[in-house]
């Protein structure tokens, strides 16, 4: 980048969303499923240029046929295969934001739907298709209500889409076997639960931990009324996996991406200093029993 046009910062980013919606403060409160939805459309409506300005090229998401990038370590589902043979599959991808993923599993041989709650996100992802490459329908909902029948699709997928948003993860586990066909696999990535134990913060700061594994309490943003304008909930592992057995999916591998050697591009408080010491990532790969 020039440097008369730095590439913007994620506390730059995080300040432009927050002025946008009149953040004023943080606090860790109980927070249920309507207020996070409520919260996850302000906050990703108002972030959404910020979010495509700091992370689109990463992601692929101007590139014509898209890319399948699960995590700021940079796994791409062509090198991992995490989800199988997708030739013809109709894939279901949750929390889709502009759809880079969608439209790179459209652009080999799948048959993706892209759902997401917020409307800025999905245009980005019209305006990208509008550019050119393949064209994917796209839905707005939330992930806790899936609008689509019992087993209508045969892998879904999620890259950090609505899972770590939601009040009621469990439910979304359950919506997910309900539309998946038996033998569908869903594979999703979220942020590492021992994350959650220390300061957002890519540099040293962010190695001392400092807030309790245990306390579930969603980290949550407030405008000057007490609506909550961000909304984040953590879930230990052992919790993330017995919402996917409740749900009577099958876990077959949890993958926690070492950092690469060629990578040395932060992502918020992902960072190589962090990477190269404790997971930032965990994808939990399931499938729907047959
Ligand atoms: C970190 S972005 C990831 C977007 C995309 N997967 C990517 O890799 O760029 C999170 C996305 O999840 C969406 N999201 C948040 N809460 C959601 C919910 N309850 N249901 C569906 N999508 C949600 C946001 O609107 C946003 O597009």
């Amino acid at each position: 980048m020039p440097e008369d046009h730095p590439e913007p910062t994620e506390d730059a980013r995080h300040a432009a969303a927050n002025a946008l919606l009149g953040t004023t403060g943080v606090t860790r409160a109980k927070v249920d499923s309507a207020a996070s939805r409520r919260a996850s459309r302000r906050w990703w409506d108002a972030d959404a240029d910020a979010y495509h300005e700091t992370h689109a090229d990463f992601l692929g998401v101007d590139s014509p046929a898209g890319e399948f990038v699960w995590c700021p370590e940079g796994l791409h589902e062509g090198d991992w295969h995490l989800l199988g043979d997708i030739e013809d599959k109709r894939v279901l991808e949750i929390g889709c934001g502009s759809a880079p993923c969608s439209r790179w599993l459209a652009a080999h041989g799948a048959h993706p739907f892209g759902l997401d709650i917020s409307r800025a996100m999905l245009d980005r992802g019209v305006a990208a298709m509008n550019a050119g490459g393949p064209r994917v329908p796209l839905v707005q909902a939330g992930a806790e209500e899936l609008p689509f029948a019992d087993e209508s699709f045969d892998l879904a997928c999620s890259a950090f889409g609505g899972v770590p948003f939601v009040a009621d993860s469990e439910q979304v586990m359950r919506e997910v076997r309900r539309v998946l066909k038996p033998g569908g696999r869903w594979v999703f990535s979220v942020n590492h639960p021992m994350r959650w134990i220390f300061p957002d913060d890519p540099g040293p700061d962010g190695l001392r931990a400092a807030i309790p594994y245990f306390d579930r309490t969603p980290y949550v943003e407030l405008d000057a009324d007490g609506e909550p304008t961000y909304v984040e909930h953590h879930r230990t592992i052992g919790d993330r996996v017995r919402e996917i057995v409740a749900a009577g999916l099958v876990l077959k591998d949890i993958i926690e991406p070492d950092w690469p050697e060629w990578l040395d591009r932060e992502w918020g408080q992902w960072s190589p200093l962090r990477g190269e010491i404790f997971p930032g990532t965990a994808i939990f790969v399931t499938e729907k029993p047959n």
